[in-house]
């Protein structure tokens, strides 16, 4: 089975790698040929735990190749899988030009059926949209009788954890609108289903469009729910965590996604939420919750440097404050949307000194704000600081050397957005501590 991924981030290289490993011929192409390249040589663009490894073994094994020859994308493939990101447009609306072109391509250059598989997140109706759009590129070539369907096929996937995700998926959502593409998806698919066959949904390209963005909707609404939960706890004297674990071992809710913290990030929530209340606009309907959802954590992002704020009595004007954690949330180093952004924003603007420490995400950092100092580790970073904010729980921030960190630190105050810390531990210790809900 012969395969190509058009788009070689998150999404791409990472489902092209596992099918790959699965044992399908995978060809990844992507515009950016200076990425492509340094896939040639063996450079990975992304931080995924565990990618590296397997895209060594399938290169070597000759399943996986990266090329930045569009062509190579679309003659002789039984699959072309479009996972080009959907970044939004100056108007804020999902920027759909980029999935067109490649439909275009698809109908312009393959030369047998193909399935024409759509991974991106995109509005509900593009499928049908797409499917157009090759028509009429095969029509205006002259290839009337060639034989494609298009599948909608949303990715779950979770950063840090992709790989994972692909190959134990909670489930497979697929869209298609012929028996021929569903059987055809069913056979892609087949050594997963074999699985996880309970959870394959089949379904039209429009429902499984929404699926996407209603499960992301969900999740973001739990977490915004969550920190509003704890932000009234902090004011009526209750114990978020606890409230919590109340909650979460409810098993009709159970208990992921109700960590409360300073708020999500990374492309996917905010996107897709902002997509979801855009579609309802078009069509007239107020999605009143995910508008909610979305200012909730707006909020959020700036709770940390109001704690800090509070603290200081606003006397922020040239003290240092060290960040642990820049990345949305462990184990990726991406930092779209992260609420160590708008922190970093905040102190600068406020007139601190900031100094930070991520495992992973200190050069989109450095590119970022070139006064901001990058710590060789964590303890260098908390060095002179007059409080450390946690923003992203990495393993390594989890159980820090305290009596270290305070004999560096000016001010012993520790500002936990995550809230993984001990407080008897912290103030035993000497450590003024605040966290979220508490
Ligand atoms: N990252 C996630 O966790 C995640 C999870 C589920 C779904 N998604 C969705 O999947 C899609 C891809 O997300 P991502 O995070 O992988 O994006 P990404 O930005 O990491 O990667 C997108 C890639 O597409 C390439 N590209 C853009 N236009 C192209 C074109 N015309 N031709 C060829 N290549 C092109 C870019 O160069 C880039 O390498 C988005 O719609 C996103 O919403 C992302």
């Amino acid at each position: 089975m012969n395969v190509s991924i058009v788009g070689t981030g998150y999404v791409g290289l990472v489902s092209g790698t596992c099918f790959a490993d699965l044992g399908v011929n995978v060809t990844c192409v992507d515009c950016d040929s200076q990425k492509i390249n340094r896939l040639v040589y063996g450079a990975i663009p992304i931080y995924e735990p565990g990618l590296d490894n397997m895209i060594t073994r399938n290169v070597t094994d000759k399943r996986l190749t990266f090329s930045s020859d569009y062509k190579q994308g679309f003659i002789d493939k039984d699959f072309v899988f479009c996972a080009v990101d959907t970044t939004p447009d100056e108007n804020g609306l999902t920027n759909l030009d980029p999935i067109l072109d490649i439909a275009k391509d698809f109908g312009n250059n393959i030369n047998h059926y193909s399935v024409f598989v759509i991974k991106s997140t995109v509005p509900v109706g593009t499928a049908q949209h797409v499917t157009k759009i090759i028509r009429e590129t095969l029509d205006a070539r002259g290839a009337k009788d060639m034989k494609f369907d298009v599948a909608s096929n949303p990715d779950f996937l979770t950063e840090g954890n992709g790989i994972k995700d692909f190959m134990k998926p909670d489930r497979i959502v697929i869209g298609t609108e012929t028996t021929t593409a569903r059987q055809a998806m069913e056979r892609l698919y087949r050594t997963i289903l074999m699985h996880n066959n309970r959870n394959v949904i089949y379904t039209d390209t429009r429902t499984a469009e929404m699926i996407k963005y209603a499960a992301t909707s969900m999740l973001a609404t739990r977490v915004s729910f969550m920190n509003e939960i704890a932000n009234l706890c902090e004011i009526v004297g209750a114990d978020i965590n606890v409230v919590r674990h109340g909650v979460g071992t409810d098993s009709r809710i159970g208990p992921k996604y109700i960590f409360p913290g300073c708020g999500y990030g990374g492309t996917l929530f905010p996107q897709d939420i902002n997509d979801l209340i855009k579609i309802g606009g078009e069509h007239n309907y107020d999605m009143e919750i995910l508008k909610a959802v979305e200012n909730v954590n707006n909020r959020q992002k700036r709770i940390l440097f109001k704690k800090l704020f509070n603290h200081y009595k606003g006397d922020l004007k040239g003290k240092t404050i060290a960040l642990w954690g820049l990345s949305f949330k462990p184990e990726t180093d991406d930092m779209s949307s992260a609420p160590a952004i708008d922190t970093i924003n905040l102190l600068m603007e406020a007139g601190c000194h900031v100094r930070v420490y991520d495992p992973v995400a200190m050069n989109a950092t450095k590119r970022r704000w070139s006064s901001v100092y990058c710590g060789l580790d964590m303890y260098d970073a908390v060095k002179g600081a007059d409080a450390v904010l946690l923003l992203t729980e990495w393993r390594q921030f989890r159980i820090p050397a305290w009596q270290t960190v305070k004999s560096l630190m000016r001010s012993p105050v520790i500002i936990d957005g995550r809230n993984v810390y001990d407080i008897d531990e912290l103030e035993e210790l000497g450590f003024t501590y605040y966290c979220i809900g508490k």
